[in-house]
């Protein structure tokens, strides 16, 4: 079932229904300010940090679901309601949310009243703007009350959470004409405050919730709106929140529109104060001036719609397909820009207190943004490498705010440092930028310890050399990809961390997983201790790849597919010899090891996919174990914790689904690749909205495994190293376009139900046309490159600003 659809000439999301099976949301912003928003209003926003800096208040895991947001409440001749549906769910005419890229227009209309909330972040700002078209479509004129609605956060989202004694009293304000201000705290070390201004005259306000709503009542039912006055409150302690009360007149036929703008701003400390007690306005004043009309507005999103395009252009297929080319062309590239803002911190699974910026996933997700904004992708590398241990070893999260690690999820997860291999060659493939490997970077941050970001890489390789196990193979330490494989970690407390609790300290728990990750990355760092001239270390390097290749295919290999790991005592994981009730399987090792071209020349690539198809595929997805843990096991932890088919425990985890894909290629399957492209990407999941849940246009984190009573229902849509890798898959590898080393690689593999599709790709300021006429799946591939056949699969990198012309025969 549906509940709306896709226009994919406006890049939006059309919801048709309020009623969706959970709130479908929408990011705002993609610099400092940014905001979720669900197609119900709901939703929060924050600057830059989502724990340290909150504006708005949000209640997760609430009664009903989707609760706060920036509402805006009408009183026609008291009739009461809501545009955006919630909170007050009063029956509309006509309902209709469009998520686009970077801003959600969500339109109402009752009793022949039309009212249209289009929310964004106008790029450069710290602001967002709410602009409220409102429309009389009936034939007698109309006289309502408008009121907006939002509730501050008291900055520190943790805190204003937990802290009542002391929250409930700091609460402060100022209002003067159409804005309020909120300032709690400013009155000692912060230096920022928040605003809530509308571009007319107010016929009244509020800014206490308790005034505003009344002690017994929710969002729904709220005293002001309802009674149809502002009682013009002045918050002090308790919740200090910002309404505006409008009185408007519309002529039949007629519209108005009104700018809110919800604003952040700073001050420099010598500068707080106009006089004592009263906030320096000058900036927020600036702000409100820049938004003051609604042709301002306008030109606003005009640019915002300027700067997607700008970003999208730079990878574009044109198939048949239109479900493919929605995704390759919109979805998919905005969601891997949404987890480059967000990582792990801020959707409506992640509460924005819980995960900073993860090492691992960071490095991921870069995967899937830096051909968008190379920059960028710069910036984040050294912002995360700055964090790297001296030992090479990493924390596994850090803070955007502060750019530091946090010891909140420890550090000790022995594939992390390899992820950073991975994202500086992805980065130095799109722009050649060599640079790069020279600039000096801090361990742990500290300016006295630093050294090349080389040198970085370098110990990033060697964390593993030098973490082996008696197989020869990487030491796992608290887990490796998959952070609920915690071998050391025996733990039989409840509250105990497993990501940060080590009851043993082995020197024995081993990771094929990590094995084969660093045969993948091994020889790109080679490459580039190549580049650098540094040949004797490029000649080390493939030698320790060579031995850690043996090592895997001598003590890492089952008989029909990889095993996953050895565990503390040294008994396998994910064998054939496992114990009834036990995983036989697990994903990661059978993806990553090919991905790795481990066993492709000697077979056991092929008997490792072919187990995958056999043993973990199901019609929604790949899960990621087979059987699943029917029981807890202390040597395993969390993995045997959740319930059979949910989540690390043979849940779908659409991460790794992707390296399977990706591995298919490797032996010349694209068929089959593309077979489970299509059993995961959102876009083809339209249809089974109601079974699958989330939204239709991003990739979630999970799909309950067939071992689930709700197989085929996702969770923690948005924030996850899907994203990138799913577009990795189809973009690199089916549709068979990447940067490598010496010049784009040109080699789809995809089979013949894409029988024909163009890819044009934008690298290193050159323009790349490449049509393809595919007639089978087995990577086999004939270049012609302006006009000439070429051998092989590298079209060598061209001139900024000259465009190459491929023809490409896929078979
Ligand atoms: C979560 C984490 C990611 C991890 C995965 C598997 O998505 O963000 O780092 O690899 O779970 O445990
Ligand atoms: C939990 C989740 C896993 C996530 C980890 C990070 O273990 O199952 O997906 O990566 O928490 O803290």
């Amino acid at each position: 079932m549906r509940f709306g659809h896709f226009d994919d000439a406006r890049r939006e999301y059309v919801i048709t229904t309020p009623k969706t099976p959970y709130p479908w949301i929408n990011y705002l912003g993609s610099e400092q300010f940014f905001g979720l928003v669900s197609h119900q209003g709901g939703g929060y926003c924050f600057y830059r940090d989502a724990r340290l800096r909150r504006l708005t208040r949000y209640r997760y895991n609430n009664v009903p679901t989707d609760s706060g947001g920036r509402y805006f409440y009408i009183n026609e001749g008291g009739d009461t309601w809501t545009p955006t549906f919630m909170p007050m769910k009063k029956e509309l005419s006509f309902f209709e949310c469009r998520h686009g890229l970077g801003y959600t227009q969500i339109t109402g209309t009752r009793n022949g009243l039309r009212a249209e909330v289009l929310y964004f972040v106008p790029i450069g700002q710290t602001a967002e703007v709410h602009q409220v078209t409102l429309k009389n479509e009936g034939s007698t004129p109309k006289r309502f009350k408008l009121f907006s609605f939002v509730e501050f956060c008291l900055w520190n989202a943790h805190d204003d959470a937990t802290n009542f004694q002391r929250n409930f009293s700091t609460g402060e304000v100022e209002v003067v004409g159409s804005t309020i201000y909120h300032k709690t705290e400013y009155r000692e070390r912060r230096d920022h405050f928040a605003f809530y201004h509308v571009n007319a005259q107010v016929s009244g306000f509020d800014t206490d919730r308790e005034s505003f709503i009344g002690l017994y009542n929710g969002f729904g039912d709220p005293d002001v709106p309802s009674a149809g006055e502002s009682k013009n409150t002045v918050a002090s302690g308790w919740s200090p929140i910002a309404s505006h009360g409008l009185d408007v007149t519309l002529a039949p036929g007629e519209e108005k529109k009104f700018v809110f703008l919800l604003g952040y701003v700073e001050n420099p400390r010598a500068e707080k104060w106009e006089k004592p007690g009263i906030i320096n306005k000058t900036r927020a004043e600036q702000l409100i001036a820049a938004f003051s009309s609604s042709e301002q507005v306008t030109a606003a999103l005009g640019k915002l719609r300027e700067h997607w395009e700008g970003l999208l252009s730079n990878y574009a297929v044109e198939s048949g397909d239109e479900k493919l080319n929605r995704m390759v062309n919109i979805w998919n590239p905005y969601q891997c820009m949404v987890t480059f803002n967000m990582s792990r911190s801020a959707s409506y699974f992640e509460s924005g207190i819980g995960r900073g910026m993860g090492f691992r996933d960071s490095n991921q997700d870069l995967l899937g943004f830096v051909h968008l904004v190379p920059e960028r992708a710069r910036e984040r590398i050294i912002d995360i490498a700055s964090t790297q241990f001296a030992d090479g070893s990493a924390y596994h999260q850090y803070q955007p705010l502060t750019k530091r690690g946090n010891n909140d999820v420890g550090s000790g997860f022995n594939d992390d440092p390899l992820w950073l291999i991975l994202g500086v060659s992805a980065y130095i493939k799109e722009t050649g930028d060599y640079g790069i490997l020279d600039e000096q970077v801090p361990f742990d941050n500290d300016p006295n310890n630093a050294a090349t970001l080389l040198e970085h890489l370098k110990r990033s390789f060697d964390h593993v050399g030098h973490n082996l196990g008696p197989h020869g193979l990487p030491l796992i330490g608290r887990a490796d990809w998959n952070d609920c494989l915690n071998l050391n970690c025996f733990s039989e407390t409840p509250d105990e961390s497993f990501q940060t609790t080590g009851n043993r300290t082995g020197r024995t728990a081993e990771s094929v997983f990590i094995a084969g990750m660093f045969v993948h990355i091994g020889p790109d760092y080679a490459k580039i201790c190549e580049y650098k001239g540094q040949s004797a270390e490029a000649t080390r390097a493939r030698a320790e790849v060579a031995k850690m290749e043996r090592a895997v295919l001598e003590h890492g290999w089952d008989g029909e597919w990889f095993l996953r790991a050895y565990d503390f005592f040294g008994n396998k994981i994910g064998s054939k010899d496992c114990p009834e009730g036990d995983s036989k399987i697990l994903i990661e090792p059978q993806g990553y090891c090919v991905m790795a071209g481990i066993g492709v020349a000697t077979g056991e690539a092929k008997l490792a996919l072919d187990s995958v198809k056999e043993r973990l595929d199901t019609r929604y997805g790949i899960v990621l174990n087979n059987p699943p843990y029917r029981d807890y096991h202390v040597e395993l932890g969390e993995i045997s914790s959740y319930p059979p088919g949910y989540k690390e425990n043979a849940g779908i985890f659409c991460h790794n689904n992707p390296w399977v894909m990706i591995a298919e290629t490797v032996i010349g399957r694209g068929e089959r690749a593309f077979e489970y492209y299509k059993k995961i990407a959102p876009a083809y999941l339209e249809d089974i909205s109601e079974i699958h849940r989330t939204e239709p246009y991003v990739y979630s984190q999970m799909i309950a495994g067939k071992d689930a009573p709700r197989h085929g229902e996702a969770k923690n849509s948005w924030l996850t190293g899907t994203g990138s890798w799913n577009f990795v898959a189809i973009s690199q590898y089916m549709l068979g376009v990447r940067p490598e080393w010496d010049g784009l690689c040109v080699k789809p593999c995809i089979g013949k139900e894409v029988p024909e599709f163009t890819v044009t790709r934008k690298c290193r300021g050159a323009t790349y046309r490449i049509h393809v006429k595919s007639t089978g799946g087995t990577g086999q591939v004939k270049l012609v490159v302006d006009g000439k056949p070429i051998e092989g699969v590298i079209v060598p990198f061209a001139k900024p600003g000259s465009t190459v012309h491929i023809e490409c025969e896929a078979s």
